[in-house]
């Protein structure tokens, strides 16, 4: 191991802006963008889906299943500085000609740099699981050094155990959680919010035929999927079976307390409401469930005389629009616990369903994870005080306004054949009064989000690596 720990040597340092991002709704598109320091970022966002440069490691073969939006650039290892609980790492930047080369500086905590340890030790390539304790890891290095061929940083720790990591994946990764954004291509896909101006023709339709055969198809689909929450599939076959098809294509339809699909008829004295011929409010799905199903299916078989109108709203912009407009009632909204239920006997034998949620859900830096709205399912519960107080229902009653505002709701009309899928984490839908004598025909099922990201991340390694 060729030991470098020269602090003196350490040539000019060009520690790079740290790369902000945030929200922002540009004019009348009305599509979110996010706003970056660092142009190539938005760029790489920005691609289709087709020629998203999804990249999987592969320089090192036990970090080859790690994905990453674009390679790391070519930098070459210049230097690296113990400071205490980091390691300090220079990189000479690849430069253009006639550029003067700078150097980008980056910093590695000790405890990261153990805990991802890929040797046969630490790392079992095979089941691709770790194998050592991290009650275990020595968090201090006995010395840091560069390989001979300038790839690799090596570490010895206290304690005899030796690392090595390739220079792409530290580049890599230090992008990556400087921009956490592009952390992971499918989680963190850029969403794009829309309302009732969206012209028909910028929904990107999709042949059912080729979904069920081409691999691309699937890919562009369901990142169109993640990242707009709503799609229509083209010319299904018009009867029974085609959703199951669809969701198989991807895994399988996640099984609900009606079954793995189910079917939505004009009945008599239906057992749901869903089954009537009453118009629906604007909900999400299952909102009873603790998880509920991350994406709905639902073809039209048989389109009703009159009625049935399908209507859609962006759950995320009606968020993002209240976020802006009333920063309280925004925080209500994700602190609020309403309870959801639903009683019946059906695929499962009796059932009673139970489950709260806040009507917006966020992650750990503040974006919009999850939508759960439905008048239809609320229970009479309190979760505390706050679930009753007059605030916490003026916020509902605001979050219902922006969803069924003019600009917001969007109306469409099913054709026979078509499959409608919508993101249930976001997308709220409802119906208008279908006509009673009409034979109309729905046959509906769910998806989770999980197989449908896994699906994503192993078609894009399959395709574009
Ligand atoms: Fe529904
Ligand atoms: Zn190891």
């Amino acid at each position: 191991m060729c030991l470098h720990t020269d602090k003196d040597g350490t040539p000019d340092k060009v520690t790079d802006t740290l790369v902000t991002s945030s929200f922002s709704e540009t004019g009348s598109s009305q599509s979110v963008m996010y706003t970056s320091t660092n142009s190539d970022v938005v760029q790489a966002a920005k691609a289709p889906c087709s020629e998203i440069p999804l990249h999987f490691s592969a320089h090192y073969k036990d970090y080859a299943y790690l994905p990453s939006w674009r390679k790391a650039p070519e930098n070459k290892l210049i230097s690296l500085v113990d400071q205490k609980d980091y390691l300090e790492v220079v990189y000479e930047r690849s430069s253009s000609e006639g550029s003067s080369p700078s150097h980008q500086v980056c910093h590695y905590s000790y405890d990261w740099l153990r805990d991802i340890c890929r040797c046969d030790e630490c790392f079992n390539t095979v089941t691709h699981n770790k194998q050592t304790a991290i009650s275990l890891h020595p968090q201090r290095p006995k010395s840091i050094g560069i390989s001979e061929d300038g790839d690799f940083v090596e570490i010895s720790w206290d304690g005899g155990h030796d690392s090595r990591y390739p220079k792409s994946v530290l580049l890599a990764e230090y992008l990556l959680a400087k921009d956490p954004r592009e952390n992971d291509p499918v989680i963190d896909a850029q969403r794009q919010l829309w309302g009732s101006d969206l012209p028909e023709s910028s929904f990107r339709k999709y042949e059912f035929d080729s979904l069920i055969t081409d691999d691309h198809s699937l890919f562009d689909w369901l990142m169109d999927l993640r990242k707009t929450g709503l799609t229509v599939v083209k010319n299904a076959p018009r009867k029974l079976g085609q959703v199951t098809e669809l969701c198989n294509r991807v895994a399988y339809p996640r099984i609900i307390c009606w079954g793995p699909t189910f079917q939505v008829g004009v009945k008599e004295n239906a057992s749901h409401v869903a089954y009537s011929n009453l118009p629906l409010s604007m909900h999400t799905d299952s909102a009873f469930y603790m998880f509920p199903p991350g994406v709905q299916v639902l073809h039209c078989i048989k389109q009703a005389s009159s009625g049935g109108q399908t209507h859609v709203a962006d759950g995320f912009r009606a968020a993002e629009k209240i976020r802006q407009a009333d920063p309280e009632c925004f925080d209500l909204l994700t602190k609020t616990e309403w309870e959801y239920f639903d009683m019946g006997d059906d695929y499962i034998g009796p059932h009673h369903l139970q489950a709260r949620h806040p009507v917006i859900r966020l992650d750990s830096r503040g974006r919009l994870r999850q939508i759960v709205y439905n008048d239809l399912n609320r229970g009479w519960r309190q979760d505390n005080a706050t679930s009753t107080s007059p605030a916490a229902y003026k916020a509902l009653r605001k979050y219902s306004e922006y969803l069924n505002a003019e600009d917001s709701m969007l109306k469409y009309t099913l054709k026979e054949g078509d499959i409608i899928v919508i993101d249930n984490f976001r997308v709220l839908h409802g119906r208008s009064k279908v006509d009673s004598a009409s034979a109309r025909l729905m046959e509906g099922a769910f998806m989770d989000w999980d197989e449908i990201c896994s699906k994503l991340r192993s078609l894009g390694k399959a395709l574009f690596s």
